[in-house]
């Protein structure tokens, strides 16, 4: 991105830019299909701009709001509630897992790679809050925005269909070693098909990128460190299995209970 006086730039938004925030919010959801994300009302927001649940960043153009994106970052007086997201272990749940929210561009600024942008900037901000585990809830539909995730190294690792359409849990780490997945073992998924990845998730796979024709490749969870052989992936995949059913249902439960977790 150039530097001039009135190039585009990212730069965290404060209190100030709250107008320009709400008025950027109506004119990106007055044309979304339903689900696609939800609009924060003013004392929602707020709490972004003022630090009291996170953060939030834009690209601004001269005195014009181009795109908005927040990061909801837990604390002791604002831990994570319910139950974990798939896959982020119990212990790291309260205080240690943010979230991506409410990554909006307006239409006319589309492409330029303003998602990916944002994307840097919150990721960068996680890293330097001492957070673990990045989570982000997206319409299945929503290709361009999780195709961004997965294209930064998230991967997919829950689903919900309890809001009506399916939603696509997905999770990175900065422990590289945190969610190990064996290249050997893969299965391509078709990526509009809920169904599909509802399957694959059950079975103990991650959806880790996206393949040449579109197609979403899955590999299976392995456990820490370690390739394992046949028989120790059946026990293995077992109890990925079990976890995986129980972080699905928090994830539904939780994201039920507080609106905040999911987009
Ligand atoms: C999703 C959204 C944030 C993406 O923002 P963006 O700044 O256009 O995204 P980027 O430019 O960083 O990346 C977009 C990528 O998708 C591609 N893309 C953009 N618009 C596209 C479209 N309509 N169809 C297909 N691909 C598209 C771009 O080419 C780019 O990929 P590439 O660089 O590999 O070519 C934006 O479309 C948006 O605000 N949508 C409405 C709100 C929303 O759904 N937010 C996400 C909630 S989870």
């Amino acid at each position: 991105m150039s530097t001039t006086a009135d190039s585009p730039f990212v730069r965290q938004l404060t209190v100030t830019d709250l107008p320009g925030m709400v008025a950027l919010q109506e004119a990106v959801t007055a044309k979304l299909p339903v689900g696609f994300v939800r609009s924060k009302t003013e004392s929602e927001v707020r709490a972004y701009l003022d630090g009291t649940h996170g953060i939030a960043y834009g690209i601004v153009e001269g005195s014009v709001l181009l795109a908005i994106s927040l990061l909801r970052i837990p604390d002791e007086n604002h831990p994570n509630a319910g139950l974990p997201f798939p896959l982020v272990p119990e212990k790291d749940w309260s205080l240690c897992a943010c979230f991506l929210e409410n990554t909006m561009v307006l239409p006319a600024a589309r492409g330029r790679g303003y998602h990916r942008i944002l994307l840097r900037a919150r990721l960068s901000y996680a890293a330097s809050a001492k957070m673990r585990w990045i989570c982000a809830g997206v319409h299945l539909q929503n290709s361009v925005s999780w195709t961004n995730l997965l294209a930064k190294g998230m991967a997919i690792a829950g689903i919900r269909f309890d809001l009506g359409y399916p939603i696509i849990g997905l999770l990175s780490s900065f422990d590289a070693l945190a969610l190990p997945s064996d290249s050997n073992n893969q299965v391509s998924i078709r990526a509009q098909d809920p169904w599909q990845h509802q399957a694959a998730l059950q079975d103990g796979y991650i959806g880790v990128r996206l393949a040449s024709d579109g197609a979403v490749i899955y590999q299976r969870l392995s456990s820490r460190g370690m390739r394992p052989t046949t028989s120790m992936r059946l026990k293995v995949s077992q109890r990925i299995l079990n976890r995986l059913h129980l972080r699905e249902r928090a994830l539904f439960i939780c994201q039920k209970r507080n609106e905040r977790n999911g987009l």
